[in-house]
């Protein structure tokens, strides 16, 4: 019996018995005689959706997070009638079904469980809103863990705590404040060095409970809809976040400028100062690819429309700065004027396309341009509306990129800063309110416009950014973290949102570098950049008003911090753009948190700070001022410290002395690192080496390094450059093994192979079996070579 809960209210309906059952290809269903329908449906033998009803039937299915073109299917799967329990078994788990009461608990096949229902599925009915609040329960294991949930800015493992998802502006938040901009209702467990997740798919308010409330418990709740989860099988936290993400979506490649850097300011105005700032970037040799236009582009807010007195004649500003390899990117909100003159107001009050309240009346709010209507983007016709409104801008004037902005939606000057609950949206013909749709609107809106800059961008990769998001999201769109502040707090913060978005399917993710509110010091600008260069988007943005925030607006040492650190970043760009595949192809998180990496490391179970960029590369950042190096740990395995390549063995915590333009870095032994030379922006240089340096380990290592055209298409054709290596250390001798895949052959006709950490003196060298020849002295000195790419076999061989 659990009393004294907040949870236990009085009014809790629960399923009674289960009276019948029955088994219709890859879906069992129980009915209880109180009139609860538990659907459960076997899509793949480790991932299982589970799905109440309390109606006696099921409302339409409709899902927008999920991906219609998931994988599904299964090996093996077993409905069996026990005494007290249905069980269903498949290849990789059980679920027992009791009868009595509904209560159903999950095990791997040695018998060993994994997720169990407490007070299991339980509901309140809402007589003044229709529908019911619905409620899940399930104990918790000693030494559970708990990791995801997308944006959330709390320590990585959320056991004890309780959260919120409802996207919401939330200027300059706070450490553990909630909710904030984006909505992913999923999360991984881990207990017994297992790994499973729970994806709760409604886009109402929802609350998860990480053993907050009561130690041992965990639950999750929403205020109206269906309880609709699934549950996922690991054991390894990979497969759990992979299944996630192919269930809810993988996006395309982007085009690679959008891995370079960006350089944003709310706002750079008029031409003039964009211009200067395009031109500084070149000056001071600072790499940048992106220049962005925040709201004082348009002609009073007015979106699709611009100030002719700043900007007048954009066509020409976008191609000029084009020909310096900048690309343009401009914001677009959903707040549509109310102004009779404006066209975009004109055609869509014409045609119907605004949000309406409850009775009638269009949803009208303020946002930058004072009072607006906003468009109901849950509507296909009002998407494909908005799509095409983006021709103007993207293949007349040559925008090449699309940032949407205050889409929770934010309403300005209102206590809940959004619409009122009684909005209506069609929600894809499933008419609801607002409290169904608040969660999904921006999402939609991201939706809307990635198809509009991918058709006018067409034959070339649409590039758009989004601040709110529900699981599903990464399908259209990249993000960003909000509105945070410059504070070294804030780093911490930004640290952990983006490890965290990379293992809640959303990895295309950064912070505003420096802060958004409040003016950074020099240290600080220099600690984020350090970091942000290894988030998979990587863009400085601040609110302007409180001073400058390009690297120029601080002293010569953080101007050098920031070049060596953007300049690191763009000689990894074959290394980010092939971790960008694995995500694309395998839903395989970009960066991984140390729990990721070794969840049977217990060490790993709390760790915020360490992470690892793409599958070799152990980043920790520097969190503090004044810091003259810091504790870390590093992963079991062997390492080496990427500015001296001193080796270190991992399994444990150390001390590292840092100095100011270094955080520490390690390379895992065995590894190759691609790297191309430093541009000022993507397709600057032709070059003719590809560097690859090879990190001596004992044993056998892959690594893999993926190429194409960098943007455009082609790549689906199979267009692309896979090249795969394998390395084996011997103690007097090195075999690096290649294999290639793909129609598309690189520029670059030669390799230039870096050598770290060999143990041995070399004596010989072959390349395919025929003896390479090299001058010894060179080679003791530099310790790399250079050789024609296309071979199979290299082996270098030791005194
Ligand atoms: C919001 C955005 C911010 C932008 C500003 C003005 O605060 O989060 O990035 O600069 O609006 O458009």
């Amino acid at each position: 019996m659990i009393t004294n809960t907040e949870l236990e209210y009085k009014g809790d309906l629960y399923p009674t018995k289960i009276v019948s059952y029955d088994h219709e290809v890859d879906s069992v269903s129980f009915y209880t005689d109180n009139s609860v329908i538990l659907k459960v449906t076997v899509l793949r033998d480790s991932l299982i959706r589970f799905r109440f009803t309390t109606k006696g039937y099921f409302s339409n299915d409709f899902s927008y997070a999920i991906d219609k073109s998931h994988t599904h299917g299964y090996n093996f799967l077993e409905v069996t009638d026990e005494d007290e329990y249905y069980q269903i078994k498949t290849s990789k788990v059980k679920c027992k079904i009791q009868k009595i009461d509904m209560r159903l608990s999950i095990f791997d096949l040695n018998d060993c469980i994994i997720l169990e229902d407490e007070l299991g599925f339980h509901w309140e009915e809402s007589y003044e809103l229709g529908g019911n609040i619905v409620k899940m329960s399930k104990t918790s294991k000693d030494g559970e863990c708990f990791y995801g949930l997308g944006d959330k800015a709390t320590q990585l493992n959320l056991k004890g705590k309780r959260l919120e998802n409802f996207a919401t502006d939330q200027y300059a938040f706070q450490k553990d404040q909630e909710p904030l901009y984006k909505v992913v209702p999923f999360y991984i467990g881990l207990h017994n060095k297992k790994s499973y997740g729970i994806f709760f798919d409604n886009t109402f308010r929802t609350y998860f409970d990480f053993c907050h409330e009561r130690r041992n418990v965990t639950s999750y709740w929403a205020e109206g809809g269906e309880m609709n989860y699934y549950f996922i099988y690991g054991p390894q936290m990979e497969d759990v976040v992979t299944t996630y993400t192919d269930l809810t979506g993988k996006p395309e490649l982007p085009p690679l400028w959008a891995l370079g850097y960006h350089q944003c300011k709310w706002s750079y105005y008029p031409e003039s100062n964009l211009k200067e700032v395009a031109a500084k970037f070149r000056e001071l040799k600072i790499p940048c690819d992106a220049l962005y236009l925040d709201i004082d582009y348009m002609e009073g807010f007015r979106c699709f429309t611009w100030n002719k007195e700043y900007f007048p004649d954009p066509k020409r500003m976008v191609a000029e700065l084009a020909e310096d390899g900048f690309k343009t990117v401009v914001i677009i909100d959903p707040g549509i004027k109310i102004d009779k003159e404006y066209f975009v107001y004109k055609e869509a009050l014409e045609k119907d396309y605004f949000c309406k309240r409850a009775d009638g009346p269009y949803m009208k709010g303020k946002v930058w341009p004072g009072e607006c209507n906003f468009p109901d983007y849950t509507n296909p016709v009002v998407r494909e509306w908005w799509a095409g409104l983006f021709k103007e801008l993207i293949s007349d004037i040559g925008v090449k990129g699309v940032w949407n902005d205050m889409n929770e939606p934010a309403v300005m000057e209102v206590p809940n800063k959004t619409f009122p609950m009684d909005v209506r949206h069609d929600y894809d013909g499933n008419p609801c309110s607002h409290r169904k749709a608040h969660n999904i609107y921006g999402t939609q809106m991201a939706r809307a416009t990635y198809h509009g800059v991918k058709r006018f961008a067409y034959p070339k990769r649409p590039f758009v950014i989004t601040r709110s998001a529900y699981a599903g999201a990464q399908r259209y769109s990249s993000s960003w973290t909000g509105d945070n502040i410059a504070t070294w707090e804030h780093l911490w913060i930004a640290n952990i949102q983006m490890q965290r978005m990379s293992i809640s399917g959303m990895g295309f993710t950064g912070s505003d570098i420096g802060g958004f509110a409040e003016q950074p010091s020099g240290e600080l600008y220099a600690r984020w950049i350090q970091l942000g260069v290894f988030h998979p988007f990587c863009r400085t943005h601040s609110s302007g008003d409180h001073g400058d925030q390009e690297p120029w607006a601080f002293d010569e040492e953080v101007i050098d911090i920031t070049r060596k650190f953007v300049n690191l970043r763009y000689q990894l760009l074959p290394y980010l753009y092939t971790m960008f595949w694995q995500y694309i192809e395998q839903g395989i998180p970009m960066l991984k948190p140390l729990v990721y990496f070794d969840q049977e490391d217990i060490q790993t179970h709390y760790r915020n700070d360490e992470f690892i960029f793409g599958n070799q590369i152990l980043v920790c950042p520097i969190l503090e001022p004044n810091a003259l190096g810091r504790r870390m740990y590093i992963p079991r395995g062997d390492w080496y410290n990427y500015w001296t390549n001193e080796y270190c063995k991992g399994g444990k915590e150390i001390w590292i002395d840092t100095k100011f333009d270094e955080i520490p870095i390690f390379v895992k032994a065995g590894s190759i690192i691609p790297k191309y030379p430093v541009q000022q922006y993507v397709g600057e240089l032709e070059f003719d080496e590809l560097s690859l340096d090879v990190y001596y380990k004992l044993g056998k290592e892959k690594s893999v390094v993926y190429e194409d055209a960098q943007d455009g298409y082609d790549y689906k054709k199979g267009r692309y450059s896979f090249l795969s290596f394998q390395t084996n250390g011997k103690n007097n001798e090195l075999i690096v093994q290649v294999h290639k895949e793909g129609k598309y052959d690189t520029q670059y006709s030669k390799y230039k192979i870096n050598l770290i950490g060999l143990p041995f003196a070399i004596k010989a060298i072959q390349i395919d079996n025929v003896e390479f020849l090299f001058d010894r002295e060179t080679l003791k000195k530099e310790s790399y070579l250079i050789v024609d790419k296309g071979f199979t076999a290299l082996h270098i061989i030791g005194e």
